[in-house]
């Protein structure tokens, strides 16, 4: 007879909820993952009743097993959110066969990486402006070393996907950024930080704790954004055709423009791509900077791909650059140290399903310990070290580590839509940030550590030196 649900190691409620608040894990859920590892081992049922898999066997197991239209868990609270307002769902909230719909119309021009190459022109021009914006910044009394970079980040993070899913550009590189941006900003972040307290404390508790009117209010900032620069767009078609000028465009046009769509699903559907947009890539990015200034031996490794691959003040193509070996694993490694989305899930909702050994009934829910998996010595040596060497693979050594042990972008169907952009935004930011400056830390800063904050983001605002290539000073 299989063993069961009931026959798993289980954290109650009641632990979880010490851990949270009493040991303050709350803001290192993820660090969670890996001592709820070592206590009741790779499967477990965790205080929220779903099952954790913290080894990436076991993850494959569960995504060879997923639905048609597979689902990420309880999204109530974010459905919530819009049915209050009245805006459509999205990608993150929609399910079922309305999902598959809403899908098959963003994919397009999106999803596929000769879609994404497309995007490389406007890509690179945010990216000379942000080396622009560095230059600035190192004119200022404190010189090559530049203080919050996170913040840069997200604003460099910002103007690339806003420039691709409004074929606008926003200013938010410019000395003085657009009113309205940094609100969306701390909107974004405001949201974030309220989720998890929303989601596990009752529902009586939100007229007396303050949790439930931030996340509305932060809600209240993103789609606030969106929903302008969306009736921005629109205004612009209309003054066109009564001008019976031509309408052409990339992303947003051919959303309005898709008779699939209805205007309230494009709110939802824009909101929840910019916020997807933004968090991610930019805090990638300011890993991967900070991992590249620890590790200055794998920084001259990455000069010297970039330096070589293409020819000294040419500019890379799109293709070029998504075809660079060493960048590509660069960022591949660090995501797998920290995988921004360290948390993740799916409901088997078709059939039932066996997992390691166990029999688990239909509409199970599986929690994925992302950031316990990648963190993994059995499947990453020296995982604590960034070791981007461990993604090249020569000519006689095939195969590397099992690949579920890191997949940042998720899996299958249901796997991110803007992959190829962002993966595309990030390698063209490297390519060029590396050919202008080398990068050293700040020792000003002290240790840069990682919280959760639904995304994985440092504890303090990253600073680091930049050195100018071009003077020779580096
Ligand atoms: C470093 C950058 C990024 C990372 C690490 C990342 C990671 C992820 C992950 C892990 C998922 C869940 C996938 C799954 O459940 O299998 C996801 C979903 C999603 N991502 Fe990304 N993402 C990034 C950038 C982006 C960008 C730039 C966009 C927008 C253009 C985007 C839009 C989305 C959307 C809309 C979904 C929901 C898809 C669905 O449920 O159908 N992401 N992303």
């Amino acid at each position: 007879k299989p063993r069961t649900l009931e026959d798993l190691p289980r954290v109650s409620l009641w632990e979880l909820l010490y851990r949270l608040t009493i040991q303050g894990f709350h803001s290192r859920t993820h660090e969670l993952q890996i001592l709820e590892k070592e206590r009741h081992g790779p499967i477990y049922r965790n205080g929220m009743k779903a099952v954790s898999i913290c080894t990436a066997t076991l993850l494959e197991e569960v995504l060879r097993n997923d639905d048609k239209f597979p689902n990420r868990g309880d999204m109530s609270i974010w459905k919530e959110y819009r049915d209050l307002r009245g805006y459509g769902y999205g990608p993150f909230t929609e399910n079922e066969d309305r999902w598959y719909n809403l899908r098959v119309v963003l994919n397009k021009r999106m999803l596929h990486p000769r879609d994404a190459l497309q995007y490389g022109g406007t890509l690179s021009e945010v990216v000379t402006d942000f080396i622009g914006r560095i230059y600035l910044l190192r004119q200022r009394p404190t010189g090559d070393v530049v203080a919050d970079l996170n913040n840069e980040l997200y604003r460099f993070s910002l103007e690339a996907i806003a420039s691709i899913l409004f074929e606008t550009r926003l200013g938010c590189l410019e000395e003085k950024i657009p009113t309205g941006t940094q609100d969306f900003i701390s909107a974004i972040s405001q949201m974030f930080s309220n989720n998890l307290q929303v989601f596990l404390m009752p529902r009586w508790s939100r007229g007396l704790l303050p949790y439930w009117r931030r996340y509305v209010a932060g809600w209240d900032g993103i789609f606030s954004f969106a929903t302008k620069l969306i009736d921005r767009k629109m205004e612009f078609i209309q003054q066109r055709l009564d001008d019976n000028q031509n309408v052409e465009g990339e992303y947003l046009t051919y959303l309005l423009a898709n008779a699939q769509m209805s205007i309230k699903d494009v709110y939802g559907s824009i909101s929840e791509l910019l916020l997807a947009g933004v968090d991610t890539t930019s805090n990638c990015l300011t890993w991967t900077l900070h991992l590249l200034s620890e590790y200055p031996q794998c920084q001259e490794i990455l000069f010297k791909e970039v330096s070589t691959s293409v020819p000294a003040g040419r500019a890379p193509s799109a293709e070029e650059v998504t075809k660079m070996p060493y960048l590509r694993a660069v960022v591949k490694e660090s995501l797998r140290m920290f995988p921004v989305v360290p948390m993740n899930g799916r409901v088997v909702a078709d059939r039932d399903v066996m997992i390691g050994g166990y029999h688990f009934s239909k509409n199970t829910a599986f929690n994925f310990s992302h950031y316990a998996i990648s963190r993994d010595e059995h499947t990453f040596p020296e995982a604590a070290r960034f070791l981007p060497e461990r993604w090249l693979r020569d000519g006689h050594r095939r195969g590397g580590p099992n690949a579920f042990g890191t997949i940042p972008f998720g899996f299958g169907v249901r796997g991110c839509v803007g992959r190829r952009i962002a993966e595309l935004e990030m390698y063209l930011f490297l390519f060029h940030l590396m050919r202008h400056f080398e990068i050293k830390p700040d020792p000003q800063m002290g240790e840069l550590k990682s919280i959760c904050r639904t995304v994985l983001i440092p504890d303090k605002p990253l600073s680091l030196y930049f050195l100018d290539r071009r003077s020779g000073h580096a």
